[in-house]
């Protein structure tokens, strides 16, 4: 048997995507509520006020905060052993700087673990994803202050607090890397210049090493990951000039995981401050902290692969990454994303060799349409397929190349809104939820192939893919 006993197979989620219920029980604004969608596009409309006629997605979404007993109870069913969700923290801090936190927000999370340990479902909880309370940006300036490392801290006491013996695996920030991309919906960081993202980066780093050691003290059982946003890239060709900018592409972003694993600034970064005059502003003790706060774990998120070389440019366009090249060997999915299994074992074994930490898969799978059948079942082979090839190159890895790989949760086990889009049509789920792109729908769960496809891979521990 390739997987451990013990394996974590399961589902992953992140609140402002799945919630809803956006002002409800006391909970604050966060960045992604000031944000709409309708189409493909997701603008930044930045201000309190909701304008009418545009769509705010996050506001129900798919509403899991009213369904959360029922969404459990069928990952149950599929025989989850985890399931990857995020504390919304604006339900917990809803002005960020709360002299205490907002009980019916705690109490909720109290109700979600208690639903899965009923069900022997481990929690795997990101404290932030994607969704930072919008009080951090409008009185701080969000992470370039250094104010935001404290009330992260405190945020964390609190959870850690009152979570601890529910919770044992815990990552700080969802694809930190993406504050190089998407400062914004990464931090809630308005500026784009590198000065003020680095210094943004600087201060998460601080506060995830600070809530490591935090979290190691209020609970020596706790495991505290970091989560890497999968962005991993072949060179173009096999000119030595494509392979040198490949590696440079690739430490751009790596760079956060040397940090988060090593506890210092690996020497291409430094070098690249004193070339490009980025200066962090730092405080005596800072050295040591982020020495002390190294992770116990690597998670991250794979998707596809990108190719970069001598000319390589990243843009970032509706949730799609551009580098300027392509990749003739491989498919695309209906939103552009490269289709690449073998991309994961190299993935896994890169970390792995890099940073000989154990590792987690907690976001994998494939964004597409789906249609429901007159008698309402939902035929999803393309994401059966996606899976599959996927979960074979992660076997390989394990078996073959001795990875120690903790758990494997799919992105969006039920249907939520896209990140990078706003939209509901680009779906992930095993179990489909009728919503559509402007919140219409009855909300009803109901259950696609690859959900009973998935319930055999997890019963037979990864042994039947067929
Ligand atoms: C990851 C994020 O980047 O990719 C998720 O952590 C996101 O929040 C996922 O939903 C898929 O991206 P998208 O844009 O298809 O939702």
């Amino acid at each position: 048997m390739a997987f451990p006993k013990g394996f974590l197979w399961g589902g992953a989620t992140a609140a402002n995507q799945c919630e809803g219920a956006y002002i409800i029980d006391g909970k604050g604004l966060n960045t992604s509520d000031v944000m709409t969608a309708g189409s493909a596009t997701k603008e930044r409309v930045n201000t309190r006020e909701v304008k009418e006629g545009l769509y705010y997605p996050s506001h129900k979404a798919v509403d899991h905060y009213g369904h959360f007993k029922e969404d459990i109870a069928l990952f149950a069913e599929m025989g989850f052993k985890a399931y990857r969700m995020s504390i919304n923290w604006a339900r917990i801090f809803p002005n960020v700087d709360d002299e205490t936190p907002n009980e019916a927000g705690l109490k909720h999370y109290d109700e979600v673990f208690d639903e899965c340990r009923k069900y022997g479902i481990e929690p795997v909880v990101t404290i932030s994803h994607y969704e930072t309370p919008l009080a951090l940006t409008e009185k701080h300036g969000s992470w370039t202050s250094r104010k935001a490392v404290d009330l992260f801290v405190k945020y964390c006491e609190t959870i850690f607090n009152r979570y601890k013996g529910k919770v044992k695996y815990w990552l700080t920030f969802n694809e930190i890397n993406c504050m190089s991309m998407n400062p914004w919906m990464s931090g809630g960081v308005l500026q784009e210049d590198e000065q003020s993202k680095m210094q943004a980066a600087y201060h998460q780093f601080l506060a995830s090493a600070k809530a490591v050691k935090l979290g190691h003290k209020i609970d020596p059982e706790f495991k505290i990951g970091m989560m890497y946003g999968g962005l991993f890239s072949h060179p173009n060709s096999c000119d030595p000039e494509d392979i040198e900018a490949n590696t440079e592409f690739m430490n751009k972003m790596l760079f956060y995981c040397d940090v988060m694993c090593r506890g210092y600034y690996p020497a291409y970064k430094v070098k690249e401050f004193e070339r490009s005059n980025i200066v962090l502003s730092k405080e005596a003790g800072d050295e040591e902290i982020l020495k002390e706060g190294t992770v116990d774990f690597i998670s991250f998120s794979y998707y596809f692969t990108l190719v970069a070389g001598k000319n390589t440019k990243l843009a970032m366009d509706c949730g799609s990454l551009d580098t300027g090249y392509s990749n003739p060997h491989l498919k695309k999915s209906d939103w552009g994303w490269t289709i690449d299994p073998k991309g994961l074992r190299h993935a896994l074994n890169l970390l792995y060799d890099r940073y000989q930490k154990p590792l987690m898969i907690v976001e994998n799978g494939l964004g597409a349409a789906d249609t429901v059948e007159e008698d309402g079942s939902i035929h999803d082979p393309y994401r059966i397929d996606y899976l599959r090839a996927h979960i074979e190159e992660m076997k390989k890895a394990v078996e073959i190349d001795g990875i120690p790989l903790l758990g494997y949760t799919t992105w969006g086990c039920i249907d939520i809104v896209s990140a990078g889009t706003g939209e509901m049509k680009k779906r992930y789920g095993m179990i489909y939820i009728d919503v559509d792109d402007e919140g219409n729908g009855t909300f009803a769960r109901s259950r696609k192939d690859s959900f009973y496809w998935y319930k055999k891979v997890i019963e037979s521990n990864g042994e039947d893919l067929a």
